[in-house]
Formats: structure tokens, sequence, C-alpha cells
């Protein structure tokens, strides 16, 4: 018998430890929280995706009554990146998120089976690692890729 150990790799660090382009990052997908629609769970999550061509796309979980109809705000911005810069490659995603008291998380937000799914297809896509940066209210983790956060993905048959 043979045993593999998986190994995710985070980094934790304070909003002050991050460069310039990480915070404007967190910034973003902070403020995307406030376009969250999210009036069945009250969670409201941002996420800012940076593209290769300087933009930053935004996005937050749009909820529906019917409630599997709805979407997470990685989906929501990854796909909507996709959709309207389809040659950009993606270079790091931040995902912030508020609670039922409205206030930010303690313990940062991590996406999703789903989001990660979708996520790592843009991640390979783009041919290189993918930063994600989950922030909480004061720790925040990096992690230096979408893989990282997805071992033993599913790729291709
Ligand atoms: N949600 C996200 O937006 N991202 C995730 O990765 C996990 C969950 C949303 C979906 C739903 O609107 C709310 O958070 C509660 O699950």
């Amino acid at each position: 018998m043979k045993e593999v150990n998986l190994n995710i790799p985070v980094k934790v660090v304070a909003y002050d430890e991050l460069d310039e382009k990480q915070k404007t990052l967190v910034d973003i997908a902070r403020e995307a929280t406030l376009r969250s629609y999210a009036p069945y769970s009250n969670f409201k999550v941002g996420a800012a995706i940076a593209l290769s061509n300087g933009e930053v796309i935004p996005g937050s979980n749009q909820e529906n009554v019917a409630y599997p109809s709805g979407t997470c705000a990685e989906r929501s911005a990854c796909f909507y990146a996709h959709a309207r810069y389809p040659e950009a490659k993606f270079e790091a995603i931040a995902i912030a998120a508020r609670g039922t008291d409205d206030e930010f998380v303690e313990t940062p937000a991590a996406p999703c089976g789903a989001c990660r799914q979708s996520l790592l297809e843009y991640e390979t896509l783009a041919g290189h690692d993918v930063e994600v940066i989950l922030a909480g209210a004061k720790d925040i983790y990096v992690l230096k890729s979408v893989k990282s956060l997805l071992p033993l993905a599913f790729d291709s048959f």
C-alpha cells in the first residue's frame, strides 16, 4: 500500500502585508459584496478577478427563489470575465463575504466545489497559476493557484 499526502499551502497574512495589486483586488471583492443579491441566505459574497488586459471583473452571488437557479460570486465573475474578454488570461481572484450580521466574516470564505472546478478551467486556459486570495475580516489566506484548492481534480477524458 502506498499513501499520498496532499498538501495545500496557505499563507495567512494581514491586509497591510499584501502588495498594492492584491489590496486593490481585495477592495473590489469586498465592495462587490454590496451588490450581492442574497435575500434567502443573507450571506453576501463578492469576488474580483484580475485579467491580463488590466481589467478587474467583479462578481457577487445572485440568488433565486428557486434556490438552485442562483449562482455564486466566483462563478458570476468568472463566467462574465470570459464572456466579456475571451482573449484575456486570469491572473488572480479575491473573494470576500459578509455574514448575516452584515460584517465581513472572520474565517475567510472559500469557494464551493463547483466554483473551484469552474475557476480551474480558466486557470488551465491561462496556462499559469491564478493566485487565490480569500479575505476574512482580519486574516487573509493567499493560495498560489486554483489547482492547489482542488487536488486530484478531474481534468479531461
Ligand atoms: N456562495 C458563493 O457566492 N460562493 C461560494 O463559493 C459559496 C457560497 C453563495 C451561494 C449562496 O448565495 C450563499 O453564498 C449561501 O450559500
